[in-house]
């Protein structure tokens, strides 16, 4: 048992998909969230520079006392989740593994498609974990850059009308080559999981990767003998890098409740810092 948060990060409010999960999983854990507000996107970067950034957000999250790193986003999990997993002493939990497994679980037809980032489609770290569990499956990885300022921008309505044909832009090879399970590969895109379902229609299974993840972070904290031993009452605190506000105006919209205090800071030089104590 072991009190400390857990602590979550993303280059912006995507990792929210996973943090709405981990509080409905395990209700009683204190949870610390991370938003690289002032950086976001980090999709259409190159490697050397996800990889700083990632090394930052984890030291920063690191330097609050969490006692596991959920990394919510596809983008780090992709170009760096390797790097971060071996330099932590903590339980580092990526996406996306976790989304791959479920799936090569749900699909029927061995047909899945991946929409991510630029940089997270370019690794092909989602079509080779697919095709590890499976070398049956056929895999689509496309990339969506225009996502994700869509969605830092509160474009997540049904019905939005920039979010609405960008949706069917992206998406019509997807629809055309009959995938029947599609697994949303960055974790922003679970919030326009209403408009991609209306795209799409029922028939496909939408896999959020920021679900997966916090699903897995479950499982290995279980694992671990580090859940809390409270059963409810955790709290959620949220730091970002800028825009405090808007952030917490579309993450209410997102999580449906209030997220209290955001609180700004600065992360930068963090990456000097050794992520493993000695
Ligand atoms: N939410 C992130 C991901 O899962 C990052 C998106 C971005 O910053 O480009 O890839």
């Amino acid at each position: 048992m072991d009190p400390r948060p857990i602590g979550v990060f993303d280059s912006g409010l995507g990792g929210l998909t996973a943090l709405r999960e981990l509080h409905a999983l395990l209700p009683g854990e204190d949870l610390v969230y991370f938003g690289d507000t002032g950086r976001v996107p980090y999709g259409s970067r190159g490697e050397a520079v996800i990889t700083r950034y990632a090394r930052e957000d984890a030291a920063f999250l690191l330097g609050q006392g969490v006692k596991a790193v959920v990394c919510a986003c596809g983008t780090v999990s992709s170009v760096a989740g390797a790097l971060l997993a071996r330099e932590m002493d903590c339980p580092f939990v990526e996406v996306v593994t976790p989304a791959a497994k479920a799936a090569a679980r749900a699909t029927k037809n061995g047909r899945v498609g991946v929409i991510a980032t630029a940089a997270t489609t370019r690794s092909g770290k989602f079509p080779q974990a697919l095709r590890d569990m499976d070398p049956g499956i056929w895999v689509r990885s496309l990339a969506c850059p225009l996502f994700v300022p869509l969605v830092e921008n509160g474009h997540i309505a049904p019905g939005d009308p920039l979010a609405t044909p960008a949706v069917a832009h992206y998406l019509r090879p997807l629809r055309e080559e009959g995938v029947d399970t599609l697994i949303l590969g960055c974790t922003h895109y679970p919030l326009l999981a209403p408009l991609i379902r209306d795209y799409l229609g029922d028939g496909v299974a939408l896999i959020s990767s920021g679900r997966e993840a916090a699903l897995a972070a479950r499982e290995r904290l279980r694992e671990e003998g580090l859940l809390s031993p409270r059963q409810e009452g955790g709290d959620c605190r949220y730091f970002v890098t800028d825009a405090a506000g808007s952030f917490a105006s579309v993450a209410e919209v997102f999580l449906g409740e209030p997220v209290g205090r955001v609180t700004p800071v600065d992360i930068s030089g963090l990456e000097k810092l050794e992520l493993k104590k000695e």
